[in-house]
């Protein structure tokens, strides 16, 4: 398909059909996800695509407690419109029903990146170059793209991190000889086949956050 309307499509999917994935499909999208740019071209990441049904169960388990501890912490949400509220309450439904149902998902895809001093430093100080994290999530939105011309829904998801410990040594990642973690998670992607159709997601128009050569001087 064409690459404008990849990119316009992909929005997170969190419900998803038994239809298996493809090794062939998961590698294209990991192949998509390999060409992302990252800084000084260091290519941090390392990727754990888990399809083992019971691996999957454990992950989902983990995944479930998170979501559920995450969405009780939330503060009480409030709306100027009942546009809002409905569509508020449709993302929170999806991902209730992607929390109780990940491990039932085909393919997760665990996207991993070292946990390493980032930056430069001399005479004058640390140098701000950027996080290492900015190195990673190009190779994840890569993936989720490719994915969507293949077919296949995504969600880009990190509620999995207040359960890293956990996960990391369920899949065996290894760690620092001083047991500290080597890695963490910086994303966690259900890829399947969607149950919904595929749309535009709804974003401020382009118009309300863009700004030509300086801050307010707007073009239609
Ligand atoms: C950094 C990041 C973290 C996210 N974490 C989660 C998550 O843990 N669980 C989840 O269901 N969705 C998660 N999402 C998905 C967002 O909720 C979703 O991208 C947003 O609501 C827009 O959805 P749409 O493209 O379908 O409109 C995350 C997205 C990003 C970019």
């Amino acid at each position: 398909m064409d690459a404008i309307d990849a990119l316009m499509t992909t929005r997170a999917i969190r419900r998803f059909t038994d239809r298996p994935v493809s090794d062939d499909d998961l590698q294209t999208c990991l192949r998509a996800a390999q060409q992302a740019p990252s800084g000084g071209n260091v290519q941090p990441q390392q990727y754990v695509v888990v399809t083992d049904p019971e691996v999957r169960a454990a992950v989902g388990a983990l995944y479930q407690q998170a979501y559920h501890r995450y969405e009780k912490a939330l503060p009480e949400a409030t709306f100027d419109d009942d546009e809002k509220a409905v569509a508020w309450r449709r993302t929170r439904d999806a991902s209730r029903h992607l929390a109780d149902h990940l491990g039932e998902v085909p393919a997760l895809v665990l996207f991993l990146q070292p946990i390493v001093p980032w930056g430069a430093a001399d005479e004058q100080g640390h140098m701000d170059i950027g996080r290492l994290d900015a190195s990673v999530y190009p190779a994840v939105q890569n993936f989720c793209v490719a994915a969507r011309a293949l077919g296949l829904g995504t969600a880009l998801t990190t509620v999995i991190r207040i359960h890293s410990a956990e996960v990391l040594e369920l899949l065996g990642v290894p760690s620092r000889p001083d047991g500290l973690p080597r890695f963490e998670i910086a994303a966690l992607v259900p890829v399947g086949y969607p149950k919904g159709n595929f749309g535009v997601a709804p974003r401020k128009p382009v118009a309300a956050v863009t700004h030509w050569d300086r801050w307010g001087s707007k073009r239609a």
